[in-house]
């Protein structure tokens, strides 16, 4: 098998156009040759030293990280799910800190969000298919319904919290964005409660929504950002980010990872996010419009969902079905809940795309 842009190939050598990038990994597509020549480079001079040392790739990468979002501190993991348990470290002991006491460790999250397959971002995650055969889950977790802020602020009055978590458009939960009033809700709450809000941009970050986090779509600053995915152009990393409120809350030895702030990885990830600009930013609403443009009215097609790159379809056939049949034709889809997902290289040229979507909507209106 082999990758070249947006395009891959199997084994027997057929080819494919990727509108999944390996789930919102390869956001420069395959083969990216900047990302490939950072990490060979850094291989040659220093291919791990653990974060007990300070390198330089790491700090350029956590140096970057801050200034694109006036966060102040950022840890290193080594994928999504190691991101989001380290905000919640970060949320109950800020909480701790203030109380002395663990009476406000419980965090918000939110029915149909996803957060990671560890044991405790299971329990994060607000759907009851994923609280089954693994338990007992980490106890601390409690879920509100998605864009009803009262149901929030309820869950706050009755529980002791530290944290509302939330994924501004729920990926695995089938691309559902939240609403703009209730991500400003949500930081008000947290503003009058003093808990923290932690976006998870794992699957939304770098990028994939036509802003570099999706956050900046819905002018509110959170106080924790986790992100993972798309940073690494296809080496692991996660990274949670720290603004000001929470800056000091972690110190040496409260938190730790052996691979975690990977100098390859770091690399890698810095060749990344320089590339993120406007010009690629606004590249990716203009996809967007175009296969929005180019589905809509579609028979078969009963609603779009999402933002940038990152869109769900909601469609008369199952999404399942769709998506194998675009594979017998040479298109990568995703699924997610019932709906299609298209999370497709933010550098796919017009041709793939067009391409694409056109087997695409000749399979959706297949009814
Ligand atoms: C929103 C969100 N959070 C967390 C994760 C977990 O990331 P990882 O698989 O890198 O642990 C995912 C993965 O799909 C995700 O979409």
């Amino acid at each position: 098998m082999k990758g070249k842009g947006a395009r891959a190939w199997d084994e027997n050598g057929r080819e494919y156009i990727d509108l999944g990038s390996g789930i919102a990994v390869n956001i420069f597509g395959y083969g990216d040759e900047k990302w490939k020549q950072a990490v060979e480079v850094q291989l040659d001079l220093l291919p791990h030293s653990s974060n007990l040392y300070h390198t330089e790739p790491c700090a350029r990468l956590a140096q970057l990280l801050c200034e694109k979002t006036g966060m102040k501190k950022v840890f290193f993991g080594n994928s999504g799910a190691e991101a989001n348990e380290c905000a919640v470290k970060v949320a109950r002991k800020y909480a701790f800190d203030k109380y002395g006491d663990e009476s406000h460790s419980t965090v918000i999250t939110l029915k149909n969000s996803f957060h990671g397959r560890t044991l405790a971002m299971l329990s994060a995650t607000g759907q009851d298919h994923f609280h089954q055969y693994f338990g007992p889950f980490t106890p601390g977790f409690v879920y509100a319904e998605t864009n009803d802020i009262k149901d929030v602020r309820r869950l706050a009055e009755e529980n002791g919290c530290c944290a509302v978590m939330a994924e501004m458009i729920q990926g695995e939960g089938g691309v559902m964005p939240l609403s703009y009033g209730f991500v400003k809700g949500i930081r008000q709450l947290c503003d009058e409660k003093d808990m923290l809000f932690i976006v998870d941009e794992v699957q939304t970050g770098n990028g994939r929504t036509g802003r570099l986090y999706s956050y900046m779509n819905f002018e509110r600053t959170p106080d924790v950002v986790t992100t993972a995915k798309g940073l690494g152009g296809g080496l692991p990393i996660g990274a949670c980010l720290i603004g000001e409120k929470a800056q000091n809350t972690l110190g040496p030895g409260d938190h730790g990872s052996t691979f975690g702030g990977n100098p390859a990885a770091c690399a890698g990830a810095v060749s990344i996010l320089e590339r993120i600009d406007e010009k690629l930013l606004s590249s990716v609403r203009e996809k967007s419009a175009f296969i929005i443009d180019s589905l809509n009215g579609a028979k078969g097609l009963k609603s779009i969902s999402g933002m940038g790159l990152m869109l769900g379809l909601e469609t008369e056939r199952s999404a399942s079905e769709i998506a194998s049949a675009c594979l017998k034709r040479g298109v990568l889809v995703l699924t997610a809940k019932t709906r299609v997902r298209l999370l497709p290289p933010l550098t796919i040229s017009s041709d793939e795309l067009k391409q694409a979507v056109t087997i695409l909507r000749e399979e959706i209106e297949r009814v």
